[in-house]
């Protein structure tokens, strides 16, 4: 078996799954922390770190939100998500789809602009300085309710420009795509596209209506949907993309070990997989060190991995021509 880990650190690649308060690295949470004068509960990086072994999402989740409390300015923002790109530059992402969540920053009384200004002035400069795109996905989070997706949904309009989707995100289970099918129309009726988390932690029948009822374009995570046959033949046969999530998907107890993750199992089947690092400052890695973990678990050949690069291009919200022109770097990458 070659060792594929120079050749995965040099791929070119798409990033589609990354929450970008779960970039928040515990150096840059404790700067900001001492930067806007709050105090914190775990006063250092190894203390934070030590905290992060969770159980389940739900673990997870409460720290991520109480984490994410240090991001109070504009310029917070921004460093946050420059941090970001310079790391996943520096890994050979050419392109990001960032997820924000505006809620866990207008519930505690930080603007929406605030947030928006912040991220979308991170994006051009990231540009400009690594060379690499992006585009921002609005979360909603479905531990709430739909009238605040709603007024989430309001306040974000005088910016639409600035993001091109909207998705689902937060504690999954008992709270299905149900839940936020009127502001899922609403927000397609503006001509954004649809992404959910479904079947993280929630069953197949969570996937059927992000399908059905959301009319997603990408499903987050969709893991379990390969325990239902039929769902698993309509993802292939519909063409659906899953953003696939290795180390969280371990970290979070998804799946006991790597070895038993279903990722080899959804190339097997035809299903379109694709890479990605979730929350990589909380699950322990970027998205080479995903991919890694996950081409030594189950063996995956150089032949899979490109395949998965090649599918977070082919599963890339953006237009067909710069799709080709990363398709084109990728295969030049992959015969040398
Ligand atoms: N928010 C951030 N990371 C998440 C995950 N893995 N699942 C659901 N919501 C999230
Ligand atoms: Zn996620």
């Amino acid at each position: 078996m070659p060792d594929l880990d120079a050749f995965i650190a040099g791929l070119p690649k798409a990033e589609l799954h990354i929450h970008i308060e779960g970039s928040l690295e515990p150096e840059l949470m404790l700067a900001l922390a001492q930067r806007n004068k709050m105090a914190v509960r775990y006063a250092t990086v190894d203390a934070l770190r030590a905290a992060y072994r969770f159980g389940n999402l739900q673990d997870f989740l409460d720290l991520y939100y109480q984490g994410m409390a240090v991001l109070q300015t504009e310029q917070d923002f921004h460093d946050l998500a420059m941090a970001y790109f310079s790391r996943a530059a520096g890994q050979n992402v050419r392109h990001a789809e960032v997820f924000f969540d505006p809620q866990g920053h207008t519930e505690r009384g930080v603007a929406f602009k605030t947030v928006i200004d912040g991220l979308w002035r991170a994006s051009r400069d990231a540009e400009q300085k690594f060379g690499i795109t992006s585009a921002l996905i609005l979360c909603f989070l479905r531990h709430l309710d739909e009238a605040s997706a709603e007024r989430t949904l309001d306040e974000a309009l005088p910016w639409r420009e600035r993001f091109i989707g909207v998705g689902l995100d937060s504690s999954e289970k008992g709270h299905p795509p149900s839940k936020f099918q009127r502001v899922f129309e609403r927000a397609r009726g503006l001509g954004l596209l649809a992404v959910a988390h479904a079947g993280e932690e929630g069953p197949p029948d969570y996937v059927r209506q992000a399908l059905d009822l959301l009319q997603v374009r990408r499903i987050d995570h969709g893991i379990r949907a390969l325990e239902d046959p039929d769902l698993t033949a309509r993802l292939v046969r519909e063409r659906v993309p899953l953003t696939v999530c290795p180390l969280s998907n371990l970290r979070l107890r998804v799946v006991p070990d790597m070895a038993s993750h279903p990722l080899k199992r959804m190339l097997e089947a035809g299903v379109i997989a694709t890479v990605n690092s979730d929350d990589p400052a909380y699950f322990g890695g970027y998205m080479n060190e995903n991919f890694q973990a996950v081409q030594q678990a189950l063996a995956l050949s150089r032949e899979e991995i490109v395949t998965l690069a090649g599918n977070s291009f082919r599963s890339a919200f953006c237009d067909d021509a710069t799709k080709q022109r990363h398709l084109a770097a990728l295969d030049s990458y992959s015969r040398q």
